[in-house]
């Protein structure tokens, strides 16, 4: 979605605009702009379609010394096509604005502006808020800040602007209700404000998170927060953000993707060393988490998620039911939303969300909390609108994802999911004095720590696992076609392998629960589709390998991932992509439980559609019409 930044201070503006719009870049957009300001109170504004390279040598053209102030934006459109006239920042007469969000009133304020007698110059309903802002400024002879407050209440739906004037050059008015806001000063930069901590990070970790109804006025003095509706000053805490800046950057990869796919082994450990008071490989305690109890108490738990999220929330639903005995759904935010949802004693929603603003998942988290029904989430951002809504936060520790395509997120969240279902299941055991099951949760956790060393052996380049990955893409990558198919932990599996493969290739692409291939999909197997089998040995892996004959008597290309030791799979599959894993050990123990094998494939799966996605010369990172953070609905 759309990015915003801007900036008031000595530093050289126009770099400061363009690094942090870079910055801001995964979120998706197709086109950009920038507008700087001298002490004079001129401005100059530069846009264009498509990505912000086209702006940068117009920008950097200019004489920095002359600019002590700025905004700039990518746009990812909705009113309006994505051309050079959409493109933010918008011009009214000395306004100029960037906006994130959707004036869903705009018909009505676009008759007001036509009756005064102007005709906005773009399609968009942002620039029709600066036209509000300069009715209220030049009708109560007022300054932007209070032309802003008077006319920020007058939108609707969920919006997020920051604007600058000429005739009071030195500061930007920011104001949000929705898409969110961080703001950073230092006494030798000045102030900056952006749509989130990324660009700022490269100027100063202590930043403010902006609460819906808030405005701010930056200055290369400071920074003063206001309620945008009263105009009463508010105090905002000031937040240090633990990621450095270099993890923002690709570190020598072709790809943020593919580094965030390589990071995994360590985003884990990360995750792990986060929730464990220490690395003895007992049973572990949490950190004092007031979720933990929410979740003791629970008698159902509902999930509810977007896109990979959803898929890591379908997982989630596996490790509860087979450690614990919670009843547990998991569903989809945007229709969990509009459904007559009847809650029940006892229950407790959870949201997943990487980027914690996801309109749809934070939607469900908001109605909830209407109903006085407990809520919790997971989510990888701090400080983020979820991560605030939720009664009960738990944050994954993947660090900073730039990819579009979820990767390290998504593994983040499946093992916080299994972490809370292994010590909710454990807390149950020890009540129920069930041996058994703890043992089994203890090895759970023990286990999870051996995962690291195993994804590194998957992930190792030149490894066999990662050559068998290369060999199957290069392979299959015309087929028209790609079925993902599992069971089990599987299913969610082919679920998202196959997002992964529509997301950054391009292609069709589609997860099924191997049980339902001769359901429909059946039909369509012929040569020329690729089918990949998602078959470990666990307590489905006979079915699956039946369900994979069938595919080979249709003829369609097999592409099976296993356990290394797997000859049966390795036989019939046309690629066998094995797991660095042996199904059992000489003592006959299995290497890793069949319920942490996730952790391995999911990985793998992202290692395909990246190698396909690579041949294919697609925008990897930046997928065509994607957004890495959705926050309309
Ligand atoms: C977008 C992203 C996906 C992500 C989904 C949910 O569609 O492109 O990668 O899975 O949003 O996002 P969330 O931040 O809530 O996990």
């Amino acid at each position: 979605m759309c990015g915003i930044v801007g900036y008031v201070g000595q530093h050289a503006v126009g770099p400061i605009l363009l690094k942090g719009l870079k910055r801001l870049e995964y979120r998706g957009y197709d086109s950009s702009g920038v507008a700087l300001f001298d002490e004079g109170g001129r401005s100059e504004t530069f846009k264009a379609a498509g990505k912000i390279a086209a702006i940068e040598p117009m920008v950097l053209a200019k004489d920095q010394t002359l600019f002590h102030g700025g905004i700039g934006h990518t746009r990812w459109a909705t009113h309006g096509a994505p051309n050079t006239t959409n493109a933010h920042p918008h011009r009214v007469k000395d306004l100029v604005l960037v906006h994130n969000g959707i004036i869903e009133n705009y018909r009505e304020i676009q008759k007001l502006v036509y009756a005064r007698g102007y005709k906005p110059v773009s399609e968009t309903d942002s620039e029709l808020f600066a036209f509000l802002v300069m009715f209220e400024m030049e009708e109560h002879k007022i300054d932007l800040i209070e032309g802003v407050r008077r006319a920020f209440p007058k939108i609707h739906g969920s919006s997020s602007v920051v604007i600058m004037s000429e005739k009071q050059p030195g500061l930007i008015v920011a104001v949000r209700n929705g898409s969110p806001l961080v703001a950073g000063w230092n006494k030798e930069f000045g102030a900056i404000v952006a749509s989130d901590a990324q660009p700022i990070l490269d100027h100063t970790n202590k930043v403010y998170y902006l609460e819906n109804g808030d405005m701010i006025v930056c200055q290369k003095s400071g920074i003063q927060f206001f309620d945008a509706y009263s105009g009463k000053p508010v105090e905002r805490k000031e937040v240090t953000i633990d990621w450095s800046a270099d993890r923002l950057d690709k570190n020598g990869y072709a790809h943020y993707m593919l580094k965030e796919i390589h990071e995994q082994p360590r985003t884990i450990l990360d995750t792990l060393h986060a929730y464990f008071e220490d690395q003895t490989h007992r049973p572990f305690e949490f950190a004092k988490n007031a979720g933990i109890d929410q979740l003791s108490a629970a008698q159902r738990l509902s999930i509810i998620a977007c896109g990979t999220s959803w898929h890591a929330g379908l997982l989630g639903r596996y490790w509860f039911e087979r450690y614990t005995h919670l009843p547990v759904d998991t569903d989809l935010a945007s229709e969990f939303r509009y459904r007559n949802s009847h809650f029940t004693p006892g229950q407790v929603v959870m949201g997943i969300s990487q980027s914690g603003e996801t309109a749809d998942t934070l939607a469900v988290l908001q109605d909830v909390n209407k109903n006085k029904v407990p809520t919790l989430a997971i989510t990888n951002v701090k400080g983020s609108t979820i991560s605030r809504e939720a009664k009960s936060i738990f944050y994954t520790y993947a660090g900073p994802e730039i990819g579009v395509a979820s990767t390290k997120a998504f593994t983040a969240q499946m093992l916080m999911l299994v972490l809370l279902a292994g010590r909710l299941g454990r807390d149950l055991a020890v009540n129920d004095s069930q041996g058994k099951k703890m043992i089994e949760i203890d090895r759970l956790y023990r286990e999870l720590f051996e995962v690291p060393h195993y994804l590194s052996m998957a992930l190792e380049t030149g490894g066999s696992t990662a050559n068998a990955v290369k060999k199957a893409a290069q392979d299959t990558l015309h087929s028209k076609a790609f079925f993902f198919i599992g069971r089990g932990y599987s299913f969610p599996l082919a679920l998202e392998g196959a997002l992964k493969l529509k997301e950054i290739a391009y292609v069709h692409a589609e997860g099924y629960a191997a049980g339902e291939l001769k359901h429909g999909p059946i039909a369509m197997l012929e040569p020329g589709v690729t089918v990949i089998v998602i078959a470990p040995k666990d307590i489905w892996y006979d079915k699956t390998v039946s369900n994979l004959q069938e595919v080979k008597a249709r003829g369609a290309k097999i592409v099976a991932v296993g356990h290394a030791d797997d000859k049966t799979l390795a036989s019939m599959a046309d690629h066998f992509i094995p797991l660095p894993l042996q199904s059992k050990k000489p003592d006959g123990q299995s290497t890793l439980d069949e319920s942490l094998t996730p952790f391995l494939i999911s990985p793998i799966l992202q290692l395909l559609s990246y190698e396909i996605a690579l041949s294919k010369g697609t925008d990897i990172d930046q997928p065509r019409n994607l957004a890495k953070s959705v926050t309309v609905e």
